[in-house]
């Protein structure tokens, strides 16, 4: 039998009959799976194909939604009328009707978006798309039968979905509003439900886990507590090495080495360690440093280590040219900042992620990194730039590298079951 929608998802599914529908609030609540159902019917009810769902990117639009389609119990009713065609065509067809899929922040979006007429859009993690895009899709619901449907999480109070719930709230029959909170979704196990509240701090947990929609103010590592955090010395003997490196020319150079074990041998799980750090502060030193001397710095710091890869500022065309005149492997890292930090600080939470004693420099700049005031007036999240080198070079590294993860449940049942092919049963594995 098809799993049940949980009574939250009902709710939607019979309410959103408003020109925008918009489910809002925690994550894994169940607004994905909830809103895509009321999307298949009103796909079904359309009288044209001027159909769309749009993603962060069209990849994204097919990973978190499509996908469900195919795969998720709760949707296999719709699965016998749909198929999907990817590479260039990125289109879903559902019975007779054909939907396009499209990502809000591919390069283009603005263009594409800008030329169409829409009958039904569905929109994924709205939030993150940029304002120009979303009044764009707004005043492509131009026919008097045009909805949009939208799954989000809360972003900052400011921002124009919030504006827009606020008017459904007040009564505009144009915006339908929906709140989800994790415990509206009943098919989560309190296991999980205990790791997601105690693995993110600050906006994040407000935004992410309590589903509010609020300012990113104060500390960032406000969770941060030198006798949790801060180790004497590594934590483990690290498999292997990564390096980030932050490349200020008139202000500090950053570079951090951190040590990385994957659980395999140990079998504990993942942990990293920032293990060393190399600053220059051209200020305090009255002498600032060529590319050249930068990349022979950097050079001697992970020599005697086994670094597997450096991540580097992605603006720093000359100093990865330098790098790699020496021989040292390196690639640009992924600076997203927002979600870098939300990922940096979530692995320290949930205990993956320490600082080595000898790195002072890291530890100041996490206990003074906060919001940028300012920023955050202006509807932004940002960190305040300043004293962010050795976190920035951290955040690259940790971020960007993708540690293999390492199932031990799984590990241990293969050898459990190759001695027991092999010798007969002979009770637990040890
Ligand atoms: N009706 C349902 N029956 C069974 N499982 C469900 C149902 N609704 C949701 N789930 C499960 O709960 C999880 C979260 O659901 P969903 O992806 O819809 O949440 P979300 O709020 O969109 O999460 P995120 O904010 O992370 O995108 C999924 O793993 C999904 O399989
Ligand atoms: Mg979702």
């Amino acid at each position: 039998m098809r799993p049940p929608l949980a009574p939250k998802q009902l709710e939607f599914i019979a309410n959103s009959t408003a020109k925008w529908n918009f489910a809002h609030g925690s994550v894994r609540s169940g607004k994905t799976i909830g809103t895509l159902f009321r999307f298949m019917q009103a796909v079904n009810d359309c009288p044209d194909s001027d159909i769309y769902m749009i993603g962060h990117t069209s990849k994204t639009i097919y990973r978190n939604v499509i996908k469900l389609l195919f795969e998720d119990p709760t949707l296999m009713v719709f699965r016998p009328f749909c198929s999907w065609s990817g590479g260039n065509k990125n289109e879903l067809t559902f019975r007779d009707k054909k939907i396009h899929a499209l990502g809000a922040k591919d390069e283009g979006a603005v263009g594409l978006i800008q030329g169409l007429t829409a009958s039904l859009v569905y929109c994924d993690e709205m939030t993150l798309y940029p304002q120009s895009v979303i009044e764009m899709i707004n005043s492509r619901l131009s026919r008097s039968h045009s909805m949009g449907f939208a799954a989000m999480n809360p972003s900052h109070p400011s921002h124009i979905i919030k504006q827009w719930i606020d008017l459904g709230l007040a009564g505009d029959k144009n915006y339908y509003s929906l709140h989800f909170n994790v415990e509206d979704n009943p098919f989560l196990d309190a296991d999980y439900i205990n790791m997601l509240r105690n693995s993110s701090s600050g906006i994040f947990y407000k935004r992410n886990y309590l589903g509010q929609w609020c300012l990113a103010s104060g500390s960032i590592f406000d969770f941060f507590d030198r006798s949790v955090y801060v180790k004497p010395r590594p934590p483990k003997n690290a498999e292997y090495w990564i390096a980030g490196c932050d490349v200020g020319v008139t202000n500090n150079f950053a570079c951090v080495l951190i040590g990385v074990s994957t659980g395999k041998y140990d079998q504990a799980g993942v942990c990293r360690w920032v293990e060393d750090e190399y600053v220059w502060d051209s200020v305090k030193q009255e002498r600032q440093k060529t590319m050249s001397e930068y990349a022979d710095a950097v050079q001697k710091f992970i020599e005697p280590y086994n670094v597997k890869q450096l991540y580097i500022d992605p603006s720093a065309a000359a100093f990865k040219v330098e790098l790699r005149k020496r021989g040292i492997s390196c690639v640009d890292a992924n600076n997203d900042v927002v979600e870098g930090i939300n990922f940096t600080t979530s692995e320290m939470k949930k205990g993956n992620l320490f600082v080595c004693q000898n790195c002072p420099n890291t530890i100041r700049e996490i206990e003074s990194y906060v919001w940028d005031p300012k920023k955050a007036e202006k509807g932004e999240d940002a960190p305040l730039k300043k004293d962010d080198h050795c976190l920035d070079a951290m955040r690259y590294a940790v971020y960007t590298h993708k540690v293999a993860s390492y199932d031990y449940q799984e590990h241990n049942k293969r050898q459990q079951d190759y001695w027991n092919n092999r010798f007969g049963p002979r009770g637990d594995f040890r």
